[in-house]
């Protein structure tokens, strides 16, 4: 069947998201997102598993009643397998188990990842294979070269701390809610790049994160001696400074990346692909270099269900389904 209507299901952190595709069309896309974590300063798992167990079956009713079909309706249910949290994957997997034994459907498993990627052949445009993604997430930071919905290979990614992680430890030097990202890139809107962070010396197409957060600390511990309300007089500038070397740091790779592998077709994905600062510089860096530049939707880049549903779709077509005895895996291979 090439229209396939499929209900995909999210649960791999914390955000509870379930969409129905039909064919090429997104019938619905729906989230729920755990702000209960922002009181302990980072996701917690046994809270997250708790939740997601909680909201997932309103959550699958929502959307259903938006795309306005029956469950009689699917040809098949898809569920990130990973990677991710384990106790909140379970939750997913688990339901999406009961649900094709309940309808006598195919079960489709997607790697958390891909999807991230994938999310580009939602919408138009989308890019040409082979491209380059830059995949930016709370957990991952990879250069990969996509080269078809089925082969991709990561060319490069992070040592230590991922992109996300650098947004998000900062802000909690710094005092942020939980998830820093969107406060900071907020903040250093109105803020000036008026402080510099050493960079990481990395070779290849490789990242490192964890010097950045030791140099923003030693910056903020020697200042505050100096003047006590220094975060408070020049958060901005701090937030806008910061910002600014974690996009110098990816970009300066994606240029190397692009260069040596002769691609032009160039795309960010992930909930970091949501910075306004990481945006803007893709497409003037892209313009710069001729690039046709691709950049999500916001509300594909962070973690939704609507980005599972479109990497199941390819797997549909290819008849790629997975067993019903299939468990969850936190550092689920690229496959
Ligand atoms: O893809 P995602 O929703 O979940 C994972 O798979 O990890 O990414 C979440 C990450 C968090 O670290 C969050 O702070 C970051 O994406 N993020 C942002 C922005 N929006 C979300 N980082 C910087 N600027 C943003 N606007
Ligand atoms: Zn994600």
């Amino acid at each position: 069947m090439e229209h396939p209507i499929i209900l995909a299901i999210e649960s791999s952190c914390d955000d509870t998201s379930v969409a129905i595709l039909a064919g090429q069309k997104m019938l619905s896309n729906k989230t729920y997102n755990q702000d209960m974590h922002q009181k302990y300063g980072g996701v917690v798992p046994e809270v997250a598993s708790r939740s997601h167990q909680q909201k997932l079956t309103t959550v699958v009713q929502s959307a259903i009643d938006e795309a306005g079909i029956s469950l009689h309706q699917l040809d098949a249910v898809a569920v990130t397998r990973g990677p991710g949290l384990i106790g909140s994957l379970m939750v997913g997997v688990s339901f999406a188990k009961g649900l094709v034994m309940g309808l006598q459907i195919p079960l489709i498993e997607v790697h958390h990842m891909h999807a991230h990627i994938l999310a580009h052949f939602i919408d138009d445009p989308k890019p040409d294979f082979p491209f380059l993604c830059l995949t930016v997430s709370g957990g991952h930071t990879q250069i990969v070269r996509v080269d078809s919905p089925h082969d991709m290979v990561i060319l490069g990614q992070t040592l230590d701390d991922a992109a996300g992680e650098a947004f998000d430890k900062t802000g909690k030097l710094l005092d942020l809610p939980y998830p820093a990202g969107p406060v900071l890139d907020r903040l250093a809107k109105e803020g000036e790049v008026k402080y510099s962070f050493p960079e990481p010396k990395v070779d290849g197409l490789d990242f490192s994160f964890s010097g950045l957060k030791t140099a923003i600390l030693y910056f903020l511990r020697d200042h505050t001696a100096d003047d006590p309300d220094f975060i408070q007089k020049e958060l901005p500038h701090i937030c806008a400074s910061v910002q600014h070397t974690i996009i110098e740091i990816l970009m300066k790779k994606l240029i190397t990346a692009a260069e040596q592998e002769g691609i032009t077709e160039i795309a960010i994905a992930g909930g970091v692909s949501a910075n306004s600062g990481l945006r803007s510089a893709l497409e003037v860096i892209g313009q710069e270099h001729s690039w046709h530049t691709y950049i999500p939707a916001f509300q594909y880049c962070t973690d939704n269900a609507g980005m599972i549903a479109k990497a199941a779709y390819y797997k549909y077509l290819k008849s790629e389904f997975a067993n019903i005895d299939i468990s969850p895996s936190a550092r689920l291979e690229w496959q």
